[in-house]
């Protein structure tokens, strides 16, 4: 039974790291906060060096004083575990206990997240300072959740040292039942001379001369997402013993390029979902992977979820750090909670002034509250409490876009086809013209409950096991609108090819067989029959019952089918053998949601506002946000309230400003 977080209307605040700064600031950060209307900040983080002087030694005063006065001021807590950073007298100590990188280097301390996941002297140094915390603060007013570690894996979701390798060892046994030709099999360890006589002598993917073996480095990444679990389960466990009633959450980071969590198994083990969400500054569109990653993390947690982390403005660790243009802090926060954030955390309250991360921005930036910043800061704290009564209330979707991150692992190893494939570009690809045209999407596993849906996308699904890809099928022959995209069903979960022609597992519900691939180079594009083009891959597909619903136009498989659509059971099953362009894409996954019946949650949007819905038992919220800068009348239900300006919307129709947000509640009736 999971525990929920009880803050009454959405949590607002950050991160807050008053150690670093003397206690006469404290002062002025509570009443700042009180100004902004923070209700909720994460404490403690990466105190640990602060908490344990030395080992089993403990210094609570200085936090005892925080959580006090933040209690004072109405302020909740959730209260980090500070594990993601051991002291200096920690690494003295057990220099066993730094990771060890592909390469072979050890690295060093002296940043932070610089443990071996495996490292039995870290284990136990963890749980003793989060049980020590969770006894001393189980009962204090302040805390309201626990924030199990920061960010896991950041920066050593893997360590190829001798105690990783010991473990790695151990997850495999108990994986193929202690049956070492069964691993062989798995493997295929024929291939190369690769085959084992003895566990000892399996050790982690590193560095080698020539590629390494892919089921060996896809069971390695899924041992490094499983042996982080288990540390955030064990902390979790030693803080429900002391504090049952608390809940428990850790930060994702389910974008960023980051894919080392398979976050599938480890939202189950949490009360709470929470992720952290950065923008690139390269990448002007990125306001889509708001939407993106909020559906994905909304669909990892089954409902609402919190924002940990994201920035007000620049951050400090890409090449050249953007700003935020005007509006834009306020459309980033209110598009997350359009995608079901019940809450809005920065990385971090006050802008450090040394350290690493001096650079970044934060809520109260070094200019103080003489700043935009600030400004916008105060006023987006106004506006989640006039979105209070959002909390709760979730988005429903009739369409799903399958996401695993096996398949991700798998495609993204070497040795492919084309190095060129990327997984969550390829989603995106896909995802992008839904989120255009204000269809809502979840996210789900390919073996999930698909009875919700009536179209399910796998734009990239290169490995299925069997009982993955008879959901999808069956899905489709039951009625379903299933459409597939290019190099997917191609290995099964060991990474083995399916034989008898691509795409293996979806093969005869596709009703395409394929021979040969013919990936593209970098700039190379294929013409379509119908005027478009597409990029990445071709493949020579022979329809072995799909209709060819557009042809390659040229190179050397002219006339050979591209996207083809195949009746399968009750259903109906595209396949998409190339990267089509966006315009293309975009009609093709209009005819197949139109053909699904599926419809976008409101129609005639104009261009540029993205229209998301959450939904209480009593009321729909609109959110409707701006994009491009223009601004729009959009009609609304007789009745409606713009939230944001508390204003009644008596002529059936609302003005979103230019680069702006509205929020309508719309009671059903
Ligand atoms: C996150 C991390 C924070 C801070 C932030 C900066 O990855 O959890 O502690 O470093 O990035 O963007």
């Amino acid at each position: 039974m999971k525990r929920t977080l009880s803050l009454p209307g959405l949590a607002y605040g950050g991160d807050y790291n008053p150690e670093q700064w003397p206690e006469e600031v404290w002062a002025e950060d509570v009443r700042l906060m009180a100004e902004a209307g923070v209700n909720m900040v994460s404490v403690n983080i990466f105190s640990w060096a602060l908490l344990e002087p030395a080992e089993g030694e403990y210094d609570f005063s200085r936090l005892d004083r925080i959580l006090d006065m933040l209690y004072c001021h109405g302020i909740a807590a959730d209260l980090a575990t500070p594990t993601a950073a051991p002291p200096a007298w920690f690494f003295k100590a057990h220099p066993e206990a730094l990771p060890v990188d592909h390469d072979g280097r050890t690295l060093s301390y002296g940043s932070r997240q610089t443990f071996c996941p495996s490292s039995p002297a870290y284990r136990t140094a963890a749980l003793r300072i989060a049980g020590e915390l969770g006894r001393r603060y189980a009962d204090h007013p302040a805390v309201v959740m626990w924030h199990i570690h920061n960010e896991y894996g950041c920066h050593n979701a893997e360590c190829y040292c001798d105690t990783s390798a010991q473990a790695f060892r151990r997850w495999l046994r108990e994986k193929y039942a202690d049956d070492l030709a069964a691993l062989n099999d798995a493997w295929g360890t024929t291939f190369w001379s690769q085959w084992y006589y003895d566990w000892d002598e399996i050790i982690p993917p590193r560095a080698t001369g020539a590629v390494p073996n892919p089921t060996h480095q896809l069971d390695w990444r899924r041992f490094c997402s499983d042996e982080l679990l288990s540390l955030c389960k064990a902390e979790r466990e030693v803080l429900a013993q002391a504090a049952p009633a608390v809940p428990a959450t850790t930060n994702f980071m389910v974008m960023y390029n980051f894919d080392a969590l398979d976050y599938w198994r480890w939202a189950p083990e949490l009360d709470v979902v929470s992720n952290d969400h950065y923008l690139r500054s390269t990448d002007p569109e990125s306001e889509i992977d708001i939407a993106l990653s909020g559906d994905l993390v909304r669909s990892l947690a089954g409902g609402p979820w919190l924002l940990m982390e994201h920035s007000t403005g620049a951050v400090n660790w890409q090449p050249v750090n953007r700003a935020k243009t005007p509006g834009e802090l306020r459309r980033n926060a209110l598009a997350h909670v359009a995608h079901g954030a019940d809450g809005i955390a920065y990385f971090q309250w006050r802008a450090a002034k040394a350290g690493a991360e001096q650079w970044h921005s934060a809520m109260l930036p070094h200019a103080g509250t003489d700043s935009v910043i600030w400004q916008d800061v105060v006023r987006l704290g106004a506006e989640l409490r006039a979105l209070g009564e959002v909390r709760g209330s979730t988005g429903t979707a009739e369409t799903a876009i399958v996401w695993d991150w096996d398949a991700r692992w798998a495609m993204e190893m070497p040795s492919q086809p084309s190095a060129a494939l990327r997984y969550l570009d390829l989603v995106r690809s896909w995802y992008e013209p839904l989120w255009r045209s204000g269809v809502a999407v979840d996210f789900v596993r390919p073996d999930a409950d698909l009875s919700a849906y009536r179209l399910v996308l796998a734009p990239s699904l290169y490995l299925v096991d069997d009982a993955g890809a008879t959901n999808l099928t069956s899905f489709a022959e039951r009625g379903g609108t299933l459409a597939v995209g290019f190099h997917s069903g191609a290995v099964d979960e060991n990474c083995h090819v399916r034989l008898g022609g691509y795409p293996g597992a979806f093969r005869e519900a596709l009703g395409v067989s394929t021979d040969e691939y013919f990936p593209l180079l970098p700039e190379e594009t294929v013409g379509l029959e119908g005027g478009g083009t597409g990029s990445l891959w071709s493949e020579r597909v022979r329809a072995t019952g799909a209709q060819t619903v557009s042809a390659f136009t040229d190179g050397p498989l002219t006339g050979v089918p591209a996207i083809t659509r195949h009746g399968y059971g009750a259903g109906t099953a595209w396949y998409v053998a190339t990267l089509p362009d966006p315009d293309t894409l975009a009609a093709l996954l209009k005819r197949a949601s139109d053909e699904a019946g599926v419809a976008p949650v409101r129609t005639g949007i104009p261009r540029g506002i993205e229209a998301v819905l959450r939904r209480s038992p009593t009321a729909d919220y609109l959110f409707l946000i701006d994009h491009l800068g223009l601004g729009a009348e959009v009609p609304v239900a007789p009745d409606a309230v713009e939230l944001l300006t508390a204003t009644p919307l008596t002529n059936g129709t609302v003005t979103v400003p230019p680069g702006g947000v509205a929020v309508i509640r719309e009671v059903r009736g």
